[in-house]
């Protein structure tokens, strides 16, 4: 199966209209390559707005994708706490973090997508970690977004995954079912060694701030589940930069600079061969003009 990967897509009609343009053409460069499938790692939305979500549902209807044996997406943490657009939303995130009611987050992210997680095994009582078939490929798609805490979660950035989650992912991977599957995990956090590896793509000082604040507690304890349950790939995105590596046998791509890279005309994914076990880099220049796709408000969330 050929798989293009792209995550952090961070849409928003106000303050990012350059992101909509490149979702467009990686959606375009999806259908026109052919691909078999579209995999999206979170951080739909940059500022948690479920109009996004609906936005994307649009776009991938539009492109006619939005099909579950076509497309596989996962939260991020923008989806559910938002970020920090204007210097006057850095006093008030922690008040509006605080407000936000997480798991009405994940329900209303999960019914926006409902479509592409039909006939999946959905987790009880946190929705995920969902396992979802398509052809000789099991997608085990994670929740990895803590809850906010001002001490120790004050940029809504940092990842974990609830006991019940493990035990629940560490189910699915006892599952007969997906034995002789090639096991693919999809996260919205990394797994490097070493946090400072990582960017994100606001202002420097938010940067530097943010970048200490985006580790995943727990993700040894993570990937020893993930070795013992033979997974082959981790996708991933949030922090925003194209790469891939390995641990402990697992393939890991990061597709976090999918959109956001500095550069206005150019958007990659990661092109993932699960047969030959290959990932490729695919960047994409903006050079022709796409018409603009007008939304309506949909208010069914
Ligand atoms: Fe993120």
């Amino acid at each position: 199966m050929k798989i293009f990967h792209i995550s952090d897509l961070h849409l928003c009609k106000l303050y990012k209209r350059n992101n909509i343009i490149k979702t467009r053409k990686l959606l375009k460069h999806f259908v026109e390559n052919k691909y078999d499938h579209l995999v999206i790692t979170g951080d739909i939305s940059d500022n948690g707005n479920p109009e996004d979500w609906v936005y994307l549902r649009k776009l991938l209807l539009s492109y006619g994708i939005y099909d579950k044996n076509l497309v596989t997406l996962t939260i991020g943490n923008h989806d559910i706490y938002g970020g920090v657009q204007t210097a006057l939303d850095i006093l008030s995130f922690p008040s509006r973090c605080l407000n936000t009611d997480y798991l009405l987050k994940v329900k209303q992210f999960y019914n926006v997508f409902a479509d592409l997680f039909i006939g999946s095994s959905a987790s009880f009582p946190n929705l995920f970690p969902v396992l979802k078939v398509v052809n000789d490929v099991a997608f085990i798609v994670i929740n990895t977004i803590d809850f906010y805490g001002k001490i120790l979660n004050p940029f809504a950035s940092n990842g974990k995954v609830s006991s019940t989650d493990y035990s629940n992912i560490s189910g699915i991977l006892n599952n007969p079912l997906i034995k002789d599957k090639v096991k693919i995990i999809l996260s919205h956090h990394h797994f490097y060694k070493n946090n400072v590896e990582s960017t994100s793509s606001y202002s420097s000082i938010w940067n530097s701030i943010e970048k200490h604040t985006m580790k995943l507690r727990g993700k040894k304890k993570l990937i020893k589940l993930f070795s013992k349950g033979n997974i082959n790939f981790v996708l991933h995105g949030h922090s925003h930069e194209l790469k891939s590596y390995e641990r402990k046998n697992i393939l890991f791509s990061n597709a976090g600079a999918a959109i956001d890279n500095l550069n206005d005309n150019l958007c990659s994914g990661i092109l993932i061969n699960t047969i030959s076990a290959n990932i490729e880099p695919i960047n994409i220049h903006l050079s022709e003009d796409l018409p603009f796709y007008s939304l309506k408000p949909v208010y069914n969330y």
